[in-house]
């Protein structure tokens, strides 16, 4: 009962934490409400996941527009009216190296004020990350310190519903010694505030559960077209939860993550963990290799919130 619907739409097995909208009306409280969490088939692209290499350049020079007409596809049929940093959300994954210099440039398309923050960056908050008024531009020059998964975003007040408006993004600054090849992914975990197609305000700003969490903006848009690679192989996670309000307990289904580092820092190693503990803005490594072939779903271990969307796959061939 509880995964007929989403098998029958899903195109292969699914994880039944992943439950349709007619799965979970008979467990809500609140009565009808929730969505089905189908991914759309016809013309929808899943956001990109696997990571290129990061360039030679030692400066990089990154140049954004800030948009309030951004739509996410959260599932089918529902369409979120976000704000973005670069036309998307999550806004892109920046890659770069610890030494490299960033040249950074922010201009404000929107019709209110908006401001990035680097968690990567040791740059002083009233003159790095102050509100940019409406059709104004921004530069400033940082440099790379700290290696490290970390989020970057809006952070004019609220700061709670510009996140969760959808300004944020994943930097990744790579250590000097690079870690050895692998099958790269980013996964951005977040939240949306969004009832009967209105932005629910009052819930983000309260911290009420969200009626979507999701990896990449998209509720389980990983289980339909899994994340691959071969067995053997090894596979390196980036994973981000920008909230704003939930933790994440990262979790594999069928598999222990042999190394993580704990906010995306090599010198943060630890060993075989089951589940990662991500504070909102907080970022890990994890790697693992899998010998056998099949389905390794990934999941935030807050059913609830696995149950809302924040699950993918990982295939193994
Ligand atoms: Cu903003
Ligand atoms: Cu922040």
């Amino acid at each position: 009962m509880l995964n007929d619907k989403a098998a029958s739409v899903g195109g292969g097995p699914r994880f039944p934490a992943a439950a349709s909208a007619h799965d979970l009306q008979h467990f809500a409280v609140e009565g009808p409400g929730n969505p089905a969490l189908i991914v759309p088939k016809k013309g929808f692209k899943p956001y990109p996941s696997e990571l290129q290499p990061v360039g030679p350049e030692k400066v990089k020079k990154i140049y954004q527009e800030v948009r309030s007409d951004t739509i996410v596809q959260l599932t089918d049929g529902v369409n979120y009216p976000g704000w973005s940093l670069d036309g998307k959300i999550p806004a892109s994954v920046i890659r770069m190296r610890v030494g490299d210099t960033m040249e950074y440039s922010l201009k404000n398309l929107a019709e209110q004020g908006h401001s990035i923050d680097f968690h990567a960056a040791n740059a002083p908050w009233d003159k790095a990350f102050h509100t940019i008024e409406p059709g104004k531009e921004f530069a400033f020059t940082w440099k790379a310190k700290h290696p490290g998964v970390f989020m970057y975003h809006c952070v004019t007040p609220l700061a709670v519903q510009h996140v969760a408006n959808g300004m944020y993004g994943m930097s990744i600054i790579e250590p000097e010694e690079p870690l050895p090849p692998a099958r790269e992914f980013s996964l951005v975990q977040s939240e949306f505030y969004f009832k009967n197609n209105e932005i629910d305000y009052d819930g983000i700003a309260a911290g009420n559960s969200p009626d979507y969490v999701v990896f990449n903006g998209t509720a389980n848009q990983y289980q339909d077209y899994p994340l691959v690679a071969k067995a053997g192989e090894l596979v390196r996670f980036y994973f981000l939860n920008v909230g704003p309000n939930m933790w994440s307990g990262f979790h594999m289904i069928g598999g222990v993550f042999d190394k993580v580092y704990l906010e995306g820092n090599p010198r943060n190693v630890t060993y075989g963990h089951q589940v990662v503990s991500v504070a909102p803005s907080g970022g890990v490594i994890c790697e693992v290799t899998l010998d056998e072939p099949g389905l390794y779903p990934l999941v935030t271990h807050c059913f609830a919130h696995a149950s809302k969307g924040a699950v993918g796959i990982l295939k193994i061939v």
